[in-house]
């Protein structure tokens, strides 16, 4: 009550492979907090509304030409130009749940084969999350799900990869629901 805002928000981030559900549980986590009184925010990444933003979103959804490096960069590049922001929103008490963070950024690029400490480089500096929640799913269960579209990346074979590579991020620190 004194002016001072002296609670940070926090950052929660979902993670997971295409189809696991994680917009539905992000909006419901948004709602159920919003219904606690608290300020947040739904985020995702990409952010496909920024210039780079809309050259990812070309290149998932068309046949543009893009070498792997180049898009890895470009995805870690969408996270920095909203990292001030971010820091802003957090310092300023809004609690952000964030659909997709630097961990798909890791896992969609090493499932291509990209070496992984390579593509942890870039994250280095991108505020950490307080709380990962990662959303488990076989990817044959996924697949199923309603079809996969057509976007770059939703194929059974690639999706079994970056699970592999999510396995190996994962550690005892996050929340892993089935
Ligand atoms: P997203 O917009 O979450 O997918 P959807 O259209 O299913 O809601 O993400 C688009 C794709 O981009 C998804 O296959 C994951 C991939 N991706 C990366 O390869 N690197 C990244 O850094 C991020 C955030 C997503």
């Amino acid at each position: 009550g004194n002016g001072h805002v002296d609670k940070r928000g926090a950052l929660i981030v979902l993670e997971g492979l295409d189809r696991c559900g994680k917009t539905t549980q992000c909006s419901r986590l948004v709602s159920f907090l919003e219904g606690k009184g608290l300020p947040v925010e739904a985020w995702r990444f990409p952010d496909r509304s920024t210039n780079i933003g809309k050259i990812i979103s070309s290149y998932l959804t068309d046949n543009s030409q893009l070498d792997d490096q180049t898009v890895h960069l470009l995805f870690s590049a969408n996270r920095w130009e909203k990292r001030w922001l971010m820091e802003n929103k957090l310092r300023n008490g809004t609690t952000l749940v964030v659909d997709r963070y630097s961990y798909s950024g890791v896992s969609f690029s090493a499932a291509k084969g990209l070496d992984i400490e390579w593509c942890k480089a870039p994250e280095q500096g991108l505020i950490a999350p307080d709380i990962v929640v990662y959303l488990d799913i076989f990817p044959e269960e996924a697949a199923k799900r309603g079809g996969y579209g057509i976007e770059r990346y939703e194929q059974l074979e690639f999706q079994g990869k970056v699970a592999h590579c999510y396995k190996i991020l994962c550690n005892s620190s996050w929340k892993v629901l089935f």
